[in-house]
């Protein structure tokens, strides 16, 4: 029997924030939320590209409940405004930080900040956002942050994208770990074939488990962003 699609039971009433959601997982992850009745925020830095992405999704179901917001993950002053604009509205249940460069530049490109670009997309944008947003969570919210089991050459990545499966089906994953029972924090769910199936526990590489190296990133971060929070473990 095929796993796809999971069941998603009505979310009426539940508030999300999908970053880099105009296309790609993103888009199919808000897609789902906001057909069962979500209320979705959709970031992108792209006004044109977030309105075909919400007129999409209001093809698709006309009282979809969805709004666009414009921030670029790789500024940490649009994180800011973006996150003032959040804290504005109720409480998120679930914040998916799926925005990221997937196809990596071979020369160093820097941010505005500074930052090298992907980091900044990828982790140091959702880092500081997730500073602001933490204390906006609703009781039970869940982050979901999207990651890979590869190390990011262009070589696996173009393997990558030669075998999985489809945007569609893969957002059944970071769907499924936002809103399943049974998924804990901390997590790290996969495909189960590494990159197709149906959601699985994974086991992440050894380089994320490392609490050294944990330690380290996580200062980096506070430096490269001058945020500074910390989460229960
Ligand atoms: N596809 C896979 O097999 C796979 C595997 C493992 C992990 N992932 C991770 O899953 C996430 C989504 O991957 P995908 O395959 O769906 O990628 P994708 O189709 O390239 O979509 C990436 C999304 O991120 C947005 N984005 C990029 N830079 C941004 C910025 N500076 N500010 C705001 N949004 C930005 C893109 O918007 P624009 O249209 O403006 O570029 C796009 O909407 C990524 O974080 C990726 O690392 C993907």
């Amino acid at each position: 029997m095929s796993w796809y699609p999971l069941a998603l039971p009505s979310h009426s009433g539940r508030r999300y924030l999908v970053t880099g959601a105009n296309s790609g997982l993103g888009f199919f992850t808000a897609a789902r939320l906001a057909v069962a009745g979500a209320h979705v925020v959709l970031s992108g830095r792209s006004p044109e590209r977030l309105d075909a992405a919400v007129a999409a999704i209001r093809g698709a179901r006309p009282a979809a409940s969805v709004e666009a917001l414009v921030m670029d993950q790789s500024s940490l002053d649009a994180v800011d405004a973006g996150a003032d604009r959040l804290l504005a509205g109720p409480p998120l249940d679930g914040i998916v930080a799926n925005a990221g460069m997937v196809h990596t530049p071979t020369t160093r490109l820097e941010s505005i900040d500074g930052n090298e670009l992907v980091l900044a997309t990828n982790v140091l944008g959702h880092f500081a956002l997730f500073e602001r947003m933490l204390p906006h969570l609703a009781d039970g919210a869940r982050i979901v942050s999207l990651g890979s089991f590869t190390p990011g050459t262009r070589f696996s990545d173009a393997l990558q994208a030669a075998w999985a499966q489809g945007k569609h089906r893969g957002a059944e994953i970071p769907l499924f770990a936002l809103t399943a029972a049974g998924v804990e924090g901390g997590d790290f769910w996969g495909p189960k074939y590494l990159v197709r199936g149906g959601p699985t526990r994974q086991r992440p590489t050894d380089v994320s488990l490392d609490p050294t190296i944990g330690s380290r990133v996580w200062a980096f971060a506070e430096q490269a962003t001058g945020r500074s929070f910390t989460v229960r473990g």
